[in-house]
């Protein structure tokens, strides 16, 4: 039992930035950007996360040519909502019309939608018929615009795919290493509470750095680190598990964070870049969004077709990663 994707759809919003923009507001450059990361532009969303939510959930039942109704489950990935509760997948049903469906949010940082599919693949087991997985962000929301080491690598957008149930294999690895938590976080802003004495919201003895709250905050280095590891080896692992060469997969989609971290897999997996569907250089980092924009994207202009074999690999705040690998 595997999945199959009925349909994929994605939205980018209208505003793009570039990197030159970014020279008005910190001390950066064209240059240092396109060298550290490869991302030219990044595009932002004036609204709620939701909405590029819904937006790239109906291009993805139009593209599978299914009526919201047809839906039995809404999963969402997001670090960006736009409420801690209720769920941005239950305000989408609720918009959609989605009555049949039931709905829930997920939070794997970068790694969401892999860690999504690996959900939809259990609940289709389970008797689930059509799922729609929507994966929704607004870094810009939680992005630092005063500090140049990370306002100039994320964006805004939303990708998603409809699947169902099918025979053909599903093959997914998963990994967290809560070690690195602290590398990688946004904290809740404090709420004073009349009934505590001090307010304590993250244990700076954890390792937690003070930080702006709301924000993310990164030490680039030991991501970037353990990304170039964890890549290459999640592929490597989910290959094993499916009992494939990783010589017979079509298509590579990996999670878009930083082109250099793209490449040192590439390398290190001895694949060539060709294999490899990357969309950093326009849309920069929109955390769980990258690999379903980058799906819908390759679907469309026809690089990706019926019967190929695709993985998909994550890596994220958790730290967390993940691969899979399923036929389109
Ligand atoms: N413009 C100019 N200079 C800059 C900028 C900038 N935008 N940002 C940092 N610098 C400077 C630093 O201050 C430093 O200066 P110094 O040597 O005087 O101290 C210098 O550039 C080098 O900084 P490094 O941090 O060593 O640069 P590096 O080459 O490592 O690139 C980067 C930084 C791009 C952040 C990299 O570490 C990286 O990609 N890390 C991983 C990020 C990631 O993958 N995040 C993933 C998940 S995101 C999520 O889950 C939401």
């Amino acid at each position: 039992m595997g999945i199959r994707i009925l349909g994929t759809g994605s939205y980018l919003p209208e505003t793009v930035v570039d990197n030159q923009a970014f020279t008005a507001i910190v001390d950066t450059s064209d240059e240092w950007i396109v060298k550290h990361s490869g991302i030219h532009t990044r595009h932002f969303h004036d609204g709620p996360t939701y909405e590029m939510a819904l937006k790239a959930g109906t291009a993805a039942l139009e593209n599978a040519g299914l009526q919201p109704e047809d839906i039995d489950l809404i999963l969402c990935t997001t670090v960006s909502g736009d409420y801690d509760t209720p769920s941005m997948a239950c305000v989408v049903q609720g918009l959609m019309g989605a009555k049949n469906a039931v709905a829930m949010d997920i939070n794997a940082a970068c790694a969401g939608f892999v860690y999504g599919l690996d959900m939809v693949n259990m609940y289709l087991q389970h008797g689930y018929r059509r799922v729609l997985l929507i994966s929704a962000e607004s870094l810009s929301k939680i992005t630092d615009f005063t500090d140049r080491s990370t306002c100039v690598l994320f964006g805004d957008g939303a990708g998603a795919a409809v699947l169902e149930g099918t025979d053909a294999p599903f093959y997914s690895v998963l990994g967290a290493d809560g070690k690195g938590a602290c590398t990688l976080f946004a904290r809740r802003p404090d709420n004073p509470n009349p009934f505590l004495k001090k307010q304590r919201t993250i244990a700076e003895s954890d390792g937690f750095s003070p930080s702006k709250p709301g924000m993310l905050c990164m030490a680039g280095q030991p991501v970037y680190k353990f990304a170039v590891t964890a890549m290459p080896q999640a592929v490597r692992e989910v290959c094993a598990k499916a009992g494939l060469p990783m010589e017979d997969l079509d298509w590579i989609i990996p999670h878009q964070a930083n082109l250099r971290i793209i490449q040192t897999a590439v390398s290190a997996l001895k694949l060539p870049m060709e294999k490899f569907i990357c969309n950093i250089a326009d849309s920069a980092n929109t955390s769980s969004a990258c690999i379903p924009i980058a799906l819908d994207q390759a679907v469309r202009d026809g690089r990706i077709r019926r019967g190929q074999k695709i993985c998909v690999v994550g890596f994220g705040a958790g730290l967390v990663y993940g691969s899979a690998i399923f036929e389109y």
